[in-house]
Order: structure tokens, then C-alpha cells, then sequence
């Protein structure tokens, strides 16, 4: 097994099933020009061996499904079935929600248990400033389906000074009425972000977020495993909600994340632009590629950051939060 000097090990592999998306949020893309598939994206099978390769090599036992919007590509109908197969502990997909209805019969006869789906506003207006296309009623209408289908659903908020501020609130009442988890992921320095005064005018952070929720709601702090990125929190007999504080509470020291993006990029850090390609790997008989792995996540777990979260001009937007 490869462990840092931080007791730190890959055990999340979150896999970018292609780059493209039919969004383009105002905090992943600055222009409002939709991201587009990379060049020589691996193909589902290729993904599902780096998979296996990674669970081998590793020790990888969670996997999230991410894009991108993985959904936009048919590869998704094969890879999710295919690494439902491997006996990872834990699978789930990140999601803009848009295609959900249409999938839900691949979600369900694959097996999933957990779905994560990114949504900002419960506003029409507002949805289509922050995401620029897409359909509000559509999102909701999925988020309906897989509640009834039985699937686990966490919803992830980006809240933003003036963009949803006034969101928190009606967000948080809609997921807990429905028996969906919140996680309110503090806006990060990424791409765009890193050099504009955006980030400065809309970030909210934890503190202020508290606030806002605890004018309607008492709550408390409660244990979140080791490597959870979320500071989670009950309100006593409604349920919980997370704030994924990656400024005011970094978890850098205990992230055991690993990416791969759609062309077979290995990243360790989400704050790192370095990457190491995979591709070639996917090539070799197996033996060997376990063995050229192990220098490679040495590689990647070196770019880990010790403890803060820097944020980063280039990825982020194709390797899927
Ligand atoms: N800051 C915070 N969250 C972001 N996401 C995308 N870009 C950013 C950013 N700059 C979120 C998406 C999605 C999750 C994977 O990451 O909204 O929910």
C-alpha cells in the first residue's frame, strides 16, 4: 500500500466519464461556452480497467462517477453497469440531474444505491444565470424519480453572494422534506475563479452559511469519518445537512482522493495541475501494470497539498470536483 508521510492513501477514485457538459455554470466556465468532450477520451471498457487497475494497485474502494456531466455520454450505459461489478464498497454518480429520468432504468438495473446531484437554485430564473442552460422542472422532476425509486440522494449547493444567497434557506427545507442530504460546498478558487474577483464577491463560507440556516433551525456538529470532506450537522428529528468547507476547515491532511480524467490523466490533487497519464499503462499485461502504477500513485499522492486548499487555474472543470 502507498501512504504518505500524512498517513494519507488513495481510497476515493473519482472517474470523469467525459468533459463535456451540457451546462456551463458561471463557476466553472467563464464565457458561457459549454465544456466539450478532450481529445482521445478512454471508452468505456478502457475505463473499467483503469478501474480495476486502480481497486488492484491502490487499494480504491469508493468510486464516484463524474464528468463533466458523465450522463451526457453513452459510455455511461456500459461503464456504470461494468464497475458495478467489481465489488467496490461504495459507487455513486455526480450529476447536473438533466438526465436523469432518461437513465433511471440504467441506475436502477445496475444496482446503484446513491446518487449526487449538483443544483444551486430552486429559482427558474436564477437556475439559468448559474447554469445557462438546462431546465429547473427537469432537474426536479429526476430528483422526484429517484426518491421514489428508493436511491439515497445528496444534493450539492455552490452558495454564492449574488447569485443564491437567499437559496440556503428554501434549499435546505426542500431537501429535508424529502429526505435528501444538503451539502453546501463553499465556493472554490478554481479555473476562472483563481485570478478573478469573483471568488471574493460571492464566496460565502461556513460561518456565514450557520448563520443563515441557524435563524430557522437548531442543530449540532456530528462525527463525520476520517476522510469525509464534509463537516456534517443534525437538526434533531428533521435530518442533516454538510458543508464542505474547504476554506475554513481545509481537509487536505486527510484527503484520500484520486482522479482520472476522461483521457486517462491520473491527478492527486484537486489543487494540482500535475497529472500522469494512465493511458499507456492500460496497455501493458497486468503484472506489469500493477508495477508501473506503483510509481505513478507515488507520483500523484506526492502532489497532495499539505494542508490548505490553493485552488487551481486548469482543472476542476473536466476532472469534476
Ligand atoms: N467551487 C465550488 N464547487 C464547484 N463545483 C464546480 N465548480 C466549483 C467551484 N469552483 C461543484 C459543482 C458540483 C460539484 C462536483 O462541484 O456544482 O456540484
Amino acid at each position: 500500500m502507498i501512504v504518505d508521510a500524512l498517513g494519507r492513501r488513495f481510497r476515493n477514485l473519482r472517474v470523469s466519464l467525459t468533459a463535456a457538459c451540457n451546462y456551463a455554470c458561471t463557476y466553472c466556465v467563464p464565457n458561457g461556452k459549454r465544456l466539450q468532450a478532450a481529445t482521445h477520451e478512454l471508452d468505456a471498457e478502457e475505463m473499467v480497467r483503469a478501474v480495476q487497475l486502480l481497486m488492484d494497485a491502490a487499494g480504491i474502494d469508493r468510486l464516484r462517477i463524474t464528468g463533466g456531466e458523465p450522463m451526457l455520454t453513452p459510455k455511461f450505459d456500459t461503464f456504470l453497469p461494468a464497475v458495478m461489478k467489481l465489488g467496490l464498497k461504495d459507487v455513486s454518480v455526480t450529476t447536473n440531474g438533466q438526465f436523469v429520468l432518461r437513465k433511471l432504468d440504467t441506475l436502477l438495473d445496475s444496482g446503484l444505491r446513491r446518487i449526487n446531484v449538483s443544483l444551486d437554485t430552486l429559482d427558474a430564473d436564477r437556475f439559468r444565470s448559474i447554469a445557462r442552460s438546462g431546465d429547473l422542472a427537469t432537474v426536479l422532476g429526476g430528483l422526484e424519480a429517484v426518491k421514489d425509486a428508493g436511491l439515497k440522494v445528496k444534493v450539492n449547493m455552490v452558495p454564492m453572494r449574488t447569485a443564491n444567497a437567499d437559496q440556503i434557506l428554501p434549499m435546505l427545507d426542500y431537501c429535508l422534506e424529502r429526505g435528501f442530504e444538503l451539502r453546501f460546498i463553499e465556493l472554490m478558487q478554481m479555473g476562472h475563479l483563481k485570478t478573478s474577483q469573483a471568488f471574493q464577491r460571492d464566496f460565502i463560507g461556513m460561518a456565514d452559511i450557520l448563520e443563515a440556516i441557524g435563524e430557522h433551525y437548531e442543530f449540532s456538529r456530528t462525527d463525520a469519518p476520517y476522510d469525509s470532506t464534509a463537516v456534517r450537522y443534525e437538526i434533531p428529528g428533521a435530518g442533516t445537512f454538510g458543508i464542505i468547507a474547504n476554506e475554513s476547515e481545509p481537509f487536505c491532511s486527510a484527503c484520500t482522493r484520486l482522479r482520472l480524467s476522461s483521457n486517462g490523466h491520473l491527478y492527486g490533487c484537486l489543487s494540482s495541475a500535475a497529472s500522469h497519464d494512465m493511458k499507456p499503462v492500460l496497455a501493458l499485461p497486468e503484472h506489469h501494470a500493477l508495477a508501473s502504477l506503483q510509481s505513478i500513485l507515488m507520483r500523484a499522492l506526492g502532489d497532495k497539498q499539505r494542508n490548505t486548499f490553493t485552488g487551481e487555474v486548469t482543472v476542476m472543470k473536466f476532472i469534476g470536483g
